[in-house]
Order: C-alpha cells, then sequence, then structure tokens
C-alpha cells in the first residue's frame, strides 16, 4: 500500500482493473515497449522529478489558455481553483510512477481508476468538485501530443546526451499512449475495448 499524503491519490487501494496483465502485454508489444524503454523511463524519472511543478505550470498553461479544455475544471463557466490545485498533486505523482513504478496488477488497476475519474463514473467524485462530468474521449487522445511535445524541453535539461534524451523521449511517448489508451476502456463499449 502507498504511503503519500497526496489527497486522492489511492495507489495500490483500487478495484481490480478488467484488463488483464496479458492483455496489458500485448499492448506494450504494439507501442514497441522494451526494456530499453523501461530504463529510459528510469532515467526521465530522475531528470523530470525535480522540475514536477515547472511541467504543471506547462500543463496547467495549456489547459487554462484553452476555454474548451478549462470547462472541464469549471462549473457554470467558473474555473474551481480548488479542484485544479487538488488535481495538480496527483498529476505531479502521475508523472513520477509513470516513469519509476512497475508496470504490474497495482499499475495496471490505478490506470482504469484513473479512467474513471475522466468519466461520469468517478469524475468529480474523488475531489467533492461540482465540474464539468466528463471529459470527452477525444480529448484524451489527443492530449497525448501536446504532454509528448512540452516534456522534451524539460528531458533536455538533466545533462543527458541527445541519444539518451531522444530515447527518454521515445520512451515518454510510448507510456503515455499506453496509460491514455488503458484510459478509454470506460469509454467503450462492453467487450469492444
Ligand atoms: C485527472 C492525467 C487528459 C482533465 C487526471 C489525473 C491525471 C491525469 C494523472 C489524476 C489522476 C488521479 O486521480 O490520481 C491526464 C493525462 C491525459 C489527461 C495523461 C491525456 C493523455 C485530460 C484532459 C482533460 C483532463 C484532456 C481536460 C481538461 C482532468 C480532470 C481530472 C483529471 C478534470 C480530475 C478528475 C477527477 O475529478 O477525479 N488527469 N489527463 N485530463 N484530468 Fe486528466
Amino acid at each position: 500500500m502507498e504511503t503519500t499524503n497526496i489527497p486522492g491519490y489511492a495507489y495500490g487501494q483500487v478495484n481490480r482493473s478488467p484488463v488483464t496483465l496479458a492483455e496489458l502485454e500485448l499492448l506494450k508489444q504494439t507501442v514497441l515497449f522494451s526494456a530499453a524503454d523501461v530504463a529510459a523511463l528510469a532515467q526521465a524519472g530522475q531528470v523530470l522529478a525535480p522540475q514536477t511543478d515547472a511541467i504543471l505550470d506547462v500543463w496547467y498553461g495549456f489547459v487554462g489558455a484553452h476555454p474548451y479544455l478549462l470547462r472541464y475544471f469549471s462549473l457554470h463557466g467558473q474555473p474551481d481553483g480548488a479542484y485544479l490545485a487538488r488535481v495538480r498533486a496527483r498529476f505531479g505523482q502521475w508523472i513520477i510512477d509513470l516513469c519509476t513504478k512497475p508496470y504490474d496488477q497495482a499499475w495496471l488497476d490505478y490506470q482504469h481508476e484513473i479512467g474513471l475519474r475522466h468519466t461520469t463514473a468517478k469524475k468529480n467524485l474523488t475531489d467533492g468538485a461540482q465540474a464539468e462530468p466528463l471529459i470527452h474521449l477525444r480529448y484524451l487522445t489527443t492530449f497525448i501530443v501536446p504532454l509528448t511535445a512540452t516534456i522534451k524541453p524539460f528531458l533536455q535539461n538533466g545533462g543527458s546526451s541527445t541519444d539518451e534524451v531522444e530515447a527518454m523521449h521515445a520512451a515518454w511517448f510510448k507510456a503515455v499512449t499506453l496509460t491514455a489508451t488503458l484510459w478509454s476502456y470506460p469509454y467503450v463499449k462492453e467487450g469492444q475495448f
């Protein structure tokens, strides 16, 4: 069980994912995820950890600059500052988890939980928010691009070689694609994931 004081962060304490580890293995093969990516992500975790706040400033800036995204944190057009702040802390932890956690049953289970938290099943529940009840799937997938494009300068800040930065960036792209794919599960019709 995890010991962290981040409100609403429930890694290791959630229901089992309907996706099996065998299915996850095939998804990893599909995004060309290898042992080299695990190593590159571990390195990325070390580079990114001290920069988490600056990364989140960029991502929150992106959301804040696009009203059609900010609405998911808003009620009647008014952004909910407390909600934004609580999600931000968990988002920061996600950066570290994505890079450093083993992709085992606990990780798989938490991916399903995060997916649910983007849908009507669980959105707003964790933080007692009253914002939009659902994040549309189309933005979950397209968000892979800004999250991947904007991480590169931060990967370059760690004094790594150009080849290492490229390897970390490629591994990050695969990992984010993998997670966004797992998060799509609750959106699709039963049997069609
Ligand atoms: C929650 C990442 C797409 C808005 C979260 C959390 C993470 C995350 C890590 C917190 C999970 C936890 O509770 O532990 C991502 C990633 C995305 C993505 C990696 C795409 C690849 C989006 C988009 C929006 C969005 C497009 C729209 C603005 C939110 C909101 C929450 C949330 C409002 C809080 C949900 C709740 O009420 O619990 N996201 N997200 N996310 N995200 Fe996303």
